[in-house]
């Protein structure tokens, strides 16, 4: 026997021993960073996807055995579209839950296109992830859907924060030139411009960079007479230019302002005290804050409790789309032609409330809240 053949063996028979021969598997995927500095946030989506997952198998809920399975796409835009190609390879995938990041869920739509395969994203919020399904050069049906609301909402809601409630008229605006960083900081100045407010600086940034001293120091002291930063990026930038203002004297008057990818824990992780006091909005209303989400809450924390595998905040989006999915099952969705048919038809009630898709696949739902941090507890109190 070859080495190779002893592998398919050994493959076969670990097959044989966990599903039995006749035993139907559909699968849906989590394609999510599940390593690196985003990989916080989608182990918490995998978490979220595998719980409704095991309470469908449970309650036997469908003649099949349902399985989650993990994709990891490292935050990165290359990786997305490998893993979309994996996805899309193995017929018993029915659908993807995915992707977090708009930087991944914009190329790897284009790939479940051609399957096609429906795509729910329960994080990525840049308007492309769906808008692009319309424009005259996609090739496939529509299969992009979200349960997130997008960033021309987050942005414009931020924007008024600023202006209205904050009081700023002078804003220095940064973001990660990724797809979502950059896109919500652009409708943050398209609004506050329009409100009457200036953009007094505009710089990017790059994932990964750490030191934002030379930036921050062009920002405090180049009598542009900044009243606040405006940042559109994730929470580890985030975190580090909370430290390094901090660090410069940058503080109350002086504003930070960012948005759903820089709010959760780890931007405590990195900033400690410093982000107090910083103000972030996110998508939808707090978890904690939704009755309708408290039993997934409470199954959520029985189920896992382990170090570090706290709710996150994106995970009750994640638990929703799974069972959008499983709703349209249980309405004849058997396969991924039919699912895409059925999610266009959604009117799922849920930990969400009421989600319905319009015609390019993004919620009716367009609550955004406003968040400030409180470091000494590390939470994020609601701003009604
Ligand atoms: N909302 C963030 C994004 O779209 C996580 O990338």
């Amino acid at each position: 026997m070859t080495r190779l053949h002893a592998l398919v063996l050994a493959g076969l028979a670990v097959l044989s021993v966990s599903c039995g021969p006749k035993e139907k598997v559909v699968k849906i995927a989590v394609a999510v960073p599940l390593t690196g500095d985003m990989g916080t946030e989608g182990q918490g989506l995998r978490r979220a996807v595998e719980l409704a997952v095991e309470e469908a198998n449970a309650a036997k809920r469908f003649p099949h055995r349902l399985v989650a399975e993990p994709f990891d796409d490292r935050a990165d835009p290359k990786e997305a579209v490998n893993v979309a190609n994996l996805i899309i390879s193995d017929p018993r995938i029915i659908a993807v839950v995915g992707h977090y990041n708009s930087g991944c869920a914009i190329p790897a739509a284009k790939v479940y296109a051609r399957a096609p395969v429906a795509m729910i994203s329960p994080a990525a919020t840049n308007p492309e992830v769906t808008a692009q399904q319309l424009s005259s050069d996609w090739s496939g049906p529509r299969m992009a859907f979200r349960v997130v609301q997008t960033d021309d909402v987050q942005g414009s809601y931020a924007a008024e924060f600023a202006f209205k409630r904050l009081g700023k008229r002078r804003v220095s605006l940064l973001h990660d030139k990724t797809p979502y960083g950059q896109g919500l900081a652009e409708q943050f100045k398209k609004v506050f411009l329009r409100l009457g407010g200036g953009i007094v600086t505009e710089d990017g940034v790059a994932v990964g960079d750490k030191d934002f001293k030379a930036l921050l120091t062009k920002i405090k002291g180049g009598g542009s007479g900044s009243e606040g930063i405006y940042f559109g990026g994730l929470y580890t930038e985030a975190g580090l230019l909370l430290k390094q203002m901090r660090e410069l004297g940058m503080k109350d008057p002086f504003v930070f302002i960012s948005g759903d990818g820089a709010k959760t824990s780890g931007l405590f992780d990195v900033a400690g005290d410093a982000a107090d006091g910083a103000y972030l909005s996110i998508v939808g209303v707090p978890v904690e804050d939704l009755p309708s989400a408290k039993t997934f809450m409470e199954a959520y924390k029985k189920r896992w409790t382990g170090a570090g595998e706290e709710l996150k905040p994106f995970d009750h989006f994640g638990y929703e789309a799974s069972r959008i999915v499983f709703a349209a099952m249980e309405k004849g969705a058997t396969d991924r032609a039919k699912m895409i048919e059925e999610l266009r038809k959604t009117d799922f009630t849920g930990v969400l409330g009421l989600t319905r898709f319009d015609e390019k696949g993004d919620t009716l739902n367009k609550i955004v809240t406003m968040t400030r941090a409180k470091a000494k507890d590390r939470t994020f109190d609601s701003l009604r």
